[in-house]
């Protein structure tokens, strides 16, 4: 088998068969095939596409370009839960303990932040001496004891979409569906849960910006699960603007902390909630989602999901006093204000631009080795809907250094549109995905 003829197959708008794409995946990881040849494939995939059989096995040859971790050990449905990224967003934070705490085990790996998106890894690393480097030994105790761990993805975890994402990131070809949709999956299934959760963000701030888009993408992840013998849904969730009011890493484990004592905003409830139903039922820890509801109600209610996050922040070697007192989570040097400009309602607020100002004050990565601060952010205290006065205080900016300080308040400024008309906020929930040939709406949309 050649390289130079599956190109040239693919740009004729060929299909690949199995054999071809695991060829190509096989001989690319192990340094086989250059990059420039991975390259102009990408390429001809971006304009001649793949279809769902195609998709299916580079999905599949990629997660079996490394290891697969086997949750066989552990008792009951295992639920995973991913986000394709978005700003401000900490729902693992709060979903996690609330599941385990129902008795279903999540056994998650999750990743690190870059650009203007935040990663889970990074904010749980918010807990002093919190630990994400896992033995699996130590992982597969973890859940089987108090139901839940996460940790960092480890190197041989999907290596062939390691090296084909570096690629993609540099050739234009990242925003592909089929390559976006296996890229997720390869490292999901070789995650090992048997049932998995998308939570497909779609807006401004997301990588889908239509929900056209997000809901093909969505429908391509769900199906690629269901062939691999996953049980599968996807929500499609608004990102036209941050999820919740703080976007930074400490501060949003205190938004995360505030929600689990049932005082979380309600935008990032709502998604919280959508999701969770979901993995309750297909983890059968609910008869129908109604039930789903309510049993995570009365968890939060209880204090149970908040006990939980206590044991999972220990079990991983964190201080799990910073639970029961968010005040000891050290506090950037500087607060500052951004104002409104002007007087009117908040009609927008750019997610990604919020999410590149929390970047440039430090909290995220332009790149993979970026050291970040973790008490630097943007806490919105106006969104969408709300009326401001001209110099009412829209956000406050939590910064190391004032000049960065200073920066951060001007884009916070000029991510807020501000005008006559009140415009309520977009539905939380725009379409849930059950099955890939099936769009439902959900009760309480
Ligand atoms: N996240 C991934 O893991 N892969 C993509 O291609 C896009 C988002």
């Amino acid at each position: 088998m050649r390289m130079y003829d599956l190109i040239q197959r693919k740009k004729d708008g060929r299909r690949l068969t199995a054999e071809e794409i695991r060829f190509l995946i096989k001989a690319y990881t192990n340094g086989a095939i250059p990059d420039y040849q991975m390259s102009a494939m990408l390429m001809a995939i971006c304009f001649q596409g793949l279809d769902d059989r195609e998709t299916y096995d580079l999905t599949v040859a990629m997660r079996d370009s490394g290891d697969c971790l086997d949750l066989s050990k552990v008792r009951g449905i295992t639920v995973d839960k991913h986000s394709t990224g978005g700003v401000g967003d900490k729902t693992t934070l709060v979903l996690a303990p609330v599941i385990a705490a129902l008795g279903v085990p999540v056994a998650k790996m999750s990743g690190r932040g870059l650009g203007h998106t935040g990663g889970t890894i990074d904010k749980l690393e918010c807990f002093p001496g919190f630990s994400i480097a896992l033995s699996e030994e130590a992982f597969l105790e973890n859940v089987n004891a108090i139901q839940l761990a996460i940790a960092g993805q480890t190197a041989n975890l999907a290596p062939a979409d390691k090296k084909i994402y570096a690629l993609r990131d540099v050739t234009a070809t990242v925003d592909q569906m089929s390559l976006i949709a296996s890229s997720i999956m390869s490292k999901k299934l070789a995650s090992g849960s048997d049932a998995i959760v998308l939570d497909v963000k779609v807006g401004s701030g997301a990588f889908m910006k239509n929900l056209k888009d997000a809901k093909k993408l969505a429908e391509t992840m769900v199906r690629i699960g269901q062939m691999a013998g996953k049980k599968m849904a996807a929500v499609i969730t608004n990102m036209d603007e941050p999820l919740g009011n703080a976007v930074g890493n400490s501060i949003e484990v205190i938004e995360a902390i505030e929600a689990l004592s049932g005082r979380g905003p309600a935008d990032l409830m709502e998604v919280v909630f959508a999701l969770g139903v979901k993995m309750l039922v297909l983890a059968e820890a609910a008869a129908d989602e109604m039930e789903a509801y309510e049993r995570m109600q009365t968890c939060i209610a209880s204090g149970a999901a908040k006990q939980k996050m206590a044991e999972w922040v220990k079990a991983q070697r964190g201080d799990p006093s910073y639970v029961w007192d968010t005040g000891k989570f050290p506090q950037a040097a500087y607060t500052m204000e951004a104002k409104a400009v002007k007087e009117g309602y908040i009609q927008a607020i750019d997610a990604q631009a919020i999410g590149t100002a929390c970047m440039m004050l430090g909290g995220g990565r332009e790149d993979k080795e970026s050291l970040i601060d973790l008490t630097v952010g943007i806490y919105l205290t106006k969104k969408k809907g709300d009326f401001a006065a001209k110099g009412d205080t829209v956000a406050r900016i939590y910064a190391s250094d004032a000049n960065k300080g200073q920066a951060a308040v001007e884009r916070v400024q000029s991510a807020y549109t501000i005008g006559g008309q009140k415009e309520e906020p977009s539905a939380m929930i725009q379409a849930i995905i059950d099955t890939a040939a099936n769009i439902t709406n959900s009760f309480y949309i």
